[in-house]
């Protein structure tokens, strides 16, 4: 299949998964490969034929809805907004909590990917955070539709390249080990409920403090869709809680109930009860 080929289906699938193609325009490498390797393996010999079998068969659509997932991930992403959720954000939420007499900051990673974005939040919270409120803990839900990343993530092994943007004095901490491709130790892993979900239709009920969902609904989901997601997960933060997008995303137009948190950075807070 043609690049072009790609490109035309993804224009013409996307809508119907209820996706943006502009969402793949610049990623769409990883997901043009997926599909071309299903077509062999269907032994179709083009998209148009891909097509017909996407008539012929509706649950092929299921098939397509998983090849269009977008896996790139890595520690500490972004790294302005881990240093303001830090430096600012988070200290505050814990004072407050500490001033009702509460300990426990609540956090959901949405579309987690192989755990990056979760670890990277427990690490944080650990070396970053702990040191100043050593008896604050951190509940954290970490939600992916997809099982065989889920698997990488319980396993907590990652190649360096991934590590880079992470402090290089946390990742020798949080990555003893020797190699190519170091795990993550144990006491970084602890507290962290990760479950398979579609955050088109799923969702952990909350309420949090934070939520992080960067680089998945924002980027790849139709207008609609951002906008019913939207709505759902305002209703999963606490008043004052934190929402994160991604560093290249923004909002759907529409009042949800939210103001910027750190000047331009990509994080949002909850503003009504
Ligand atoms: C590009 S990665 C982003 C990972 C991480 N949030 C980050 O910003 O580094 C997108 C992740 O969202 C997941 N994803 C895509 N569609 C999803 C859906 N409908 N429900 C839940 N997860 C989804 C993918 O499996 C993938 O792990």
């Amino acid at each position: 299949m043609t690049d072009r080929e790609c490109v035309e289906l993804l224009q013409w699938a996307a809508p119907r998964l209820r996706l943006r193609w502009e969402g793949f325009r610049r990623v769409r490498g990883q997901v043009c490969k997926r599909i071309g390797r299903r077509l062999k393996a269907l032994g179709l010999p083009d998209a148009a034929a891909y097509r017909a079998r996407l008539a012929a068969e509706p649950a092929e659509w299921d098939v397509l809805d998983a090849l269009c997932r977008v896996t790139i991930s890595r520690f500490y992403r972004d790294a302005r907004v881990f240093e303001v959720l830090r430096h600012e954000l988070l200290p505050a939420r814990l004072e407050a909590l500490r001033a009702q007499g509460a300990s426990t900051l609540r956090a959901w990673s949405a579309g987690c990917a192989s755990g990056e974005e979760p670890y990277t939040l427990a690490v944080l919270f650990q070396l970053g955070l702990r040191p100043r409120f050593p008896g604050a803990d951190l509940s954290l839900v970490a939600t992916d539709a997809d099982a065989a990343l889920l698997a990488r993530a319980h396993r907590g092994c990652y190649p360096r390249g991934s590590l880079r943007e992470l402090p290089p004095a946390w990742a020798a901490q949080a990555f003893p080990g020797p190699g190519e491709e170091p795990c993550l130790a144990p006491e970084y892993r602890r507290g962290i409920d990760f479950l398979q979900q579609d955050l088109r239709s799923q969702m952990p009920e909350g309420p949090f403090h934070l939520v992080l969902c960067r680089n998945v609904a924002f980027t790849y989901f139709a207008p609609p869709l951002q906008r019913e997601v939207l709505s759902r997960m305002v209703t999963r933060l606490v008043p004052g809680g934190l929402l994160v997008i991604g560093g290249h995303e923004s909002l759907p137009e529409g009042d949800f109930g939210l103001t910027r948190a750190a000047g331009p950075l990509p994080v949002f807070l909850r503003t009504e009860a």
